[in-house]
C-alpha cells in the first residue's frame, strides 16, 4: 500500500481522457489498494486515478457505506437535477454550487473484472458523476457557468503561479 500525492489544476494528467484497462491483474489490484489508501488519507470520499497522475478508467468512491471500486465505468442512466456544493481533491479548498443529475446509475467492472453496477441519488448519484468525469479529462470547473468559469480559472492560474492579488 502506498499514499500518492495528489495531483492538483493546472496538471495536464488531469484534463487528459483516461484509458481503458485491459488486463485485470495484480498491477490494478495494487493501484486500486494504493487509492483507497489515498482517499482515505486526503480525506476525500471519491478519488480517480488521474487525480494520483495514472491516466487510467479506475475510481474508488466512499460516500460512508463502505468502499468500491469502478473500472472502466460508464453513466447509463441519468434523471432530475440537483444543485449541491462540491468540491474536488485536486481544486483544493474550493466549493462551488453544482447542478448535476439527481440519479446517476453506473456500470464497469471491479478489480477482478467482474461487472457491477452502481446507482443512487444525491451524493452518490454526484460522486459518480464526478469521478467519471475525472476519467474523461473534465473538472468541476466544466459545470460552472461562463462567466465564473472565467474569473475562478484566472484565480486558479495565478494561484498556481504564486502571483499575489494586488488590491
Ligand atoms: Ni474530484
Amino acid at each position: 500500500m502506498a499514499i500518492y500525492p495528489i495531483r492538483t489544476f493546472p496538471d495536464p494528467v488531469l484534463h487528459m481522457e483516461a484509458a481503458a484497462v485491459s488486463s485485470f491483474d495484480d498491477d490494478i489490484a495494487r493501484l486500486v489498494d494504493d487509492m483507497l489508501e489515498t482517499m482515505y488519507e486526503a480525506p476525500g470520499v471519491g478519488l480517480a486515478a488521474p487525480q494520483i497522475g495514472i491516466s487510467k478508467r479506475v475510481f474508488v468512491a466512499d460516500i460512508g457505506e463502505g468502499p468500491f471500486v469502478m473500472i472502466n465505468p460508464e453513466i447509463v442512466e441519468t434523471t432530475g437535477k440537483w444543485k449541491f456544493e462540491e468540491g474536488c481533491l485536486s481544486v483544493p479548498g474550493r466549493y462551488w454550487q453544482i447542478k448535476r443529475h439527481d440519479f446517476a446509475r453506473a456500470e464497469g467492472f471491479d478489480a477482478s473484472g467482474a461487472p457491477v453496477s452502481f446507482e443512487g441519488d444525491e451524493l452518490l448519484g454526484r460522486v459518480l458523476q464526478h469521478e467519471i468525469d475525472h476519467l474523461n479529462g473534465l473538472l468541476l470547473l466544466s459545470h460552472l457557468g461562463v462567466r465564473t468559469k472565467k474569473i475562478v480559472l484566472k484565480e486558479l492560474r495565478e494561484a498556481s503561479l504564486g502571483i499575489a492579488k494586488s488590491i
